[in-house]
């Protein structure tokens, strides 16, 4: 039997940092599902789409891995796909509150849920979506932290939201 682990998150946008733990989780699994929520609880800079597409040129040479979106309660979608392993990157220590709580409601919500956690290389481990993005607003150098198409595509979102007064 195959076993398939679900990697999700809000991915706005997808980074070095969550690259390198999914190079990781697939020497773990023999497929790996990156699931981007549609809702995020943070009010996202990049569509949905624009995060898959991201996400997808990413990964596109890396095989047993797929992308794809979800909606509502992760359980449920782990529930549709037969899935029951949760992975997650964990970086600094203030990722550990956020992430236990989400443990706890995932488990209570279908108590056969596992969440397993990996640690980025050192070099991602202050690294984030919205650093990315603060660094992007403020002009500056973010190539070593997200592929090229990924920094293309921010400039654009972040000079079109400055253009409109729009926060990021
Ligand atoms: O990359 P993020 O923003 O830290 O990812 C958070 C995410 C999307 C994994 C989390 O918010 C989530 O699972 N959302 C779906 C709604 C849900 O199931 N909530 C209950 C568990 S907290």
């Amino acid at each position: 039997m195959k076993r398939v682990i679900v990697y999700p998150g809000s991915f706005d946008p997808v980074t070095y940092g969550h690259l390198d733990i999914i190079k990781r989780a697939l020497k773990i699994c023999d497929q790996l599902i990156i699931a981007v929520s549609s809702n995020p609880t943070k009010k996202s800079l990049l569509s949905l789409r624009e995060r898959i597409l991201l996400l997808k040129e990413t990964i596109k040479e890396m095989k047993d891995v797929r992308v794809e979106e979800f909606d509502g309660l992760l359980v449920d979608f782990l529930k549709r796909k037969g899935v029951r392993i949760i992975i997650r990157g964990l970086r600094a220590v203030s990722d550990f509150e956020y992430e236990f709580q989400m443990v706890l409601a995932n488990r209570k919500l279908d108590e056969k849920t596992e969440t397993i956690f990996m640690m980025p290389t050192e070099a991602y481990f202050y690294l984030s979506s919205s650093l990315v993005k603060e660094l992007a607003g403020l002009g500056a150098d973010i190539s070593r932290y997200v592929p090229k198409f990924v920094e293309e595509k921010l400039k654009e979102k972040i000079s079109h939201a400055k253009s409109q007064k729009k926060t990021f």
